[in-house]
């Protein structure tokens, strides 16, 4: 059998820069463990603009869609900033979902102990958190038609249309519950049914394909304002967690926050299953390209990191590599080695990128 196949597409500002740390990473799974990716590279964003004229050129494309995973670092800067919008970096991004058709996104919100002081919440509420929301990405109010501001008499009305169909909230449900089978089997969906009807049909699909497909799937219902409460007050009562696109952009910004620093956070971004079987898949850093420290060597690299061990568990069926790599970044982490963005002390001199990665493969060597 070929290898897996993987494209990296590190883009922009400290895109490329985390990825390199991400290089060591593939590299050492390579030299220690014998897994072996057939790797590619290729430009998105302003970089991709610059060369081609494009964001993301054609060829790239049709590479992302042949591949078994895409990881990307970072799009956009201010030197793109007066671009014309159809050129725009982030159109790179959003022409990769939307032409992969990549309607799950995980958003994992996890603690790791020796940052549970970074939370803005106390920290035995955080303490040990590992929580998955899966928002659905690609339709809900910020596609529904029809949209636009009108006029109405002598005033201006802003329209958008919340809409939802069967197959597409069948479709993600169903990715939430293969996801409970393969952590602690629990699944919250959360809409306002209260008020919203398509909030109600959400509610009865998802109901539909648990009972019908997932039976052994502990399920239930929330309201999504109530969710956001009980996500603050005791998020460890949550397993994996699935909303809509609009509500699924609020809540997971806000479980992702309870765990402290954008430098963290990995996300993935799934569609449908390929001929092989696995699904369609983008893997990125939540963060953007941080111009603001690009080229410094502050960037820190673990949430692209973090963002490879999802590729390991969720395109590569490498569960125990994955959490082998989760464990190496706490390691890190516990020991103390912090990128400037995990430090609030004065007087500590931070880890540069690299050491930072540095620091992680050693953490994989030991654990060897
Ligand atoms: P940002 O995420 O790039 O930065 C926000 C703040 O967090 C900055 O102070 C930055 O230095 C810090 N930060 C981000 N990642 C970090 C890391 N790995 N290590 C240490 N500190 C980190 O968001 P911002 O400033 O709003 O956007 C900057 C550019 O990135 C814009 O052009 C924006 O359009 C683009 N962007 C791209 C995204 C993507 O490629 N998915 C997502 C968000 C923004
Ligand atoms: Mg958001």
């Amino acid at each position: 059998m070929s290898n897996p196949s993987l494209l990296i597409l590190p883009g922009d500002g400290i895109g490329p820069e985390v990825m390199a740390e991400v290089r060591k990473i593939i590299t050492w799974f390579g030299d220690k463990r014998g897994i072996t990716f057939d790797v590619s590279e290729d430009l998105v964003g302003g970089c991709a603009y610059d060369a081609h004229g494009v964001p993301l050129t054609d060829e790239t494309m049709a590479k992302a869609q042949e591949v078994d995973a895409v990881l990307l670092g970072a799009v956009g800067g201010p030197k793109y900033d007066s671009l014309d919008f159809s050129v725009k970096p982030e159109r790179g991004l959003l022409r990769l979902r939307k032409e992969m058709d990549l309607f799950s996104n995980l958003r994992p919100a996890q603690c790791f102990d020796a940052l549970a002081d970074f939370s803005s919440l106390k920290k035995n509420v955080v303490a040990g958190l590992d929580i998955m929301i899966i928002r659905e990405l690609t339709s809900g109010v910020y596609f529904g038609e029809p949209r636009g501001i009108i006029r109405e008499g002598n005033e201006r009305v802003g329209i958008n249309t919340q809409r939802y169909t069967e197959s597409e909230i069948a479709r993600v449900a169903r990715s939430a519950f293969e996801m409970a089978r393969k952590r602690s089997n629990k699944v919250c969906s959360m809409e306002k049914a209260n008020v919203m009807e398509s909030g109600i049909l959400w509610r009865e699909v998802v109901q539909e394909i648990h009972d019908a497909e997932y039976p052994d799937v502990e399920l239930s219902h929330m309201y999504a304002d109530a969710g956001a409460m009980q996500l603050t007050r005791w998020p460890k009562q949550f397993d994996v967690i699935v909303t809509d696109n609009l509500f699924g952009d609020l809540l997971s910004d806000l479980a992702a926050m309870l765990t402290g620093s954008l430098g963290m956070l990995p996300s993935a971004s799934l569609g449908a299953p390929m001929a092989n079987g696995r699904p369609k898949a983008l893997y990125e850093p939540v963060h953007g390209s941080a111009p603001d420290i690009a080229g410094q060597e502050k960037a820190n690299p673990c949430a692209c990191i973090l963002s490879f061990a999802m590729a390991l568990r969720y395109s590569f069926d490498l569960g125990d590599e994955a959490t082998r790599l989760e464990a190496a970044v706490e390691k890190v982490l516990a020991d103390g080695v912090r990128t400037a963005d995990l430090l609030n002390e004065e007087g500590v001199t931070p880890a540069t990128t690299s050491q930072m990665g540095d620091a992680v493969v050693a953490a994989l060597d030991a654990s060897l």
